[in-house]
């Protein structure tokens, strides 16, 4: 596989301020890399970097082989989207996409293909002539990705492009970049704090926190196997239950204990680096927790709290020795506040972290 974009121990300081510190990240050629976080993280630091609109402090920045940490943005070959759309606000919606083309001394010829077709590949034909003013949200999204699609370029990079549109058109768009992505084949680096749009659109997550990278994985991974507490706090809504306790062996046995009760471990994918005495965090999905079937041999008594019925699935409250568990199950199972249940937990799905580390063991 071949690198399309490669960040070289980059740091990058505001003032007395490190926001990114010695970072390092490569990213294939046709690669969706996603870069997760919240908000004040570094993630827009980051590709200002890559996009060349900010100096780094420290550090390299290659793209397509080619050091290019003190060339003009123009010289990069990226194409660059963000939230605000920054679109000329003056021009029609054809001039906008042109506009840089021209510029640059494109031949018209040639600008003309370069519309026609971002215009067909993002259905806005019938917008050509309209000013960003005429247009909805959505609409100046799509002009302001075909104005990075005309560029003709290796590299596209999307800052929270949809984090200014409603619920039902965010997604609508997240589908139209997918596929997108999926016939032009384009390295894209995508910006958001959104674990969905960041799940749904990535091949990898880069998952960020106050300037580091905590996980690099395929969103699989991430989501079943988090590197660490943070990791696993941030993926996954509502968020996967963690119980606090300690490993205790009984018999030649391991058993994660929380509040005086005994859970087996048995299925955990790495019993074998586990020892007894260790101050352990339990983590474990709201659908990995079975209730009233397919219990197995150990099962613990529940009381439902609460029930949110979301139409494909119900989500149970469960009260269980001094926890409240969140449990995802299918929407037609329905359950009254007050019930007793029995549940179990599937460990070969479960996460164990290290109390004080808080990495996963
Ligand atoms: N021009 C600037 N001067 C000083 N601090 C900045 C500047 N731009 C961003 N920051 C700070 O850098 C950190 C990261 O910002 P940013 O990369 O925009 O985060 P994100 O895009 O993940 O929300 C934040 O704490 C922010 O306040
Ligand atoms: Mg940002």
């Amino acid at each position: 596989m071949t690198t399309s974009v490669s960040i070289k121990d980059v740091s990058l300081n505001f003032g007395a301020v490190s926001v990114l510190k010695d970072l390092n990240l490569e990213i294939n050629d046709g690669e969706f890399l996603v870069l997760l976080g919240s908000s004040g993280c570094g993630k827009s630091t980051l590709l200002n970097c890559i996009a060349g609109l900010l100096d780094v402090s420290a550090g390299q920045i290659h793209i397509k082989g080619k050091n290019v940490t003190w060339e003009e943005p123009k010289d990069r070959g990226i194409g660059m989207v963000f939230q605000s759309y920054a679109l000329y606000p003056q021009m029609s919606v054809e001039k906008n996409l042109s506009f840089g083309l021209k510029v640059a001394k494109v031949p018209q010829a040639e600008i003309d293909k370069r519309v026609a077709r971002a215009s067909e590949i993002l259905q806005i034909q019938p917008l050509l002539k309209r000013r960003p003013a005429e247009l909805s949200g959505g609409q100046r999204q799509r002009v302001a990705i075909g104005r990075a699609l005309v560029r003709d370029v290796d590299v596209f990079l999307f800052d929270e492009p949809l984090s200014n549109l409603d619920a039902k058109l965010r997604s609508e768009l997240r589908v139209e970049i997918k596929r997108l992505h999926q016939s032009l084949k384009n390295t894209m680096i995508y910006v958001t704090h959104d674990q969905i749009e960041a799940l749904t659109l990535a091949d990898r997550i880069a998952i960020m926190k106050n300037g580091v990278i905590q996980q690099l994985s395929d969103p699989t991974t991430i989501y079943n196997q988090p590197r660490n507490l943070f990791v696993a706090g941030f993926i996954g809504s509502p968020s996967m239950n963690f119980l606090h306790g300690e490993l205790t062996k009984s018999g030649d046995k391991l058993f994660f204990t929380a509040n005086g009760v005994n859970f087996s471990l048995n299925g955990y994918e790495a019993l074998e680096k586990l020892e007894a005495g260790r101050k352990v965090i339990l983590g474990v999905r709201p659908e990995h927790i079975k209730v009233n079937e397919d219990l197995g041999p150990e099962q613990h008594d529940a009381v439902v709290d609460i029930e949110e019925p979301m139409g494909a699935d119900n989500l149970l409250w469960l009260k269980h020795a001094g926890h409240v568990m969140s449990v995802r199950i299918n929407g037609a199972r329905r359950f009254k506040p007050g019930t007793p249940v029995k549940l179990s937990f599937d460990m070969t799905l479960a996460s164990l972290f290290d109390a004080t580390t808080e990495n996963r063991l």
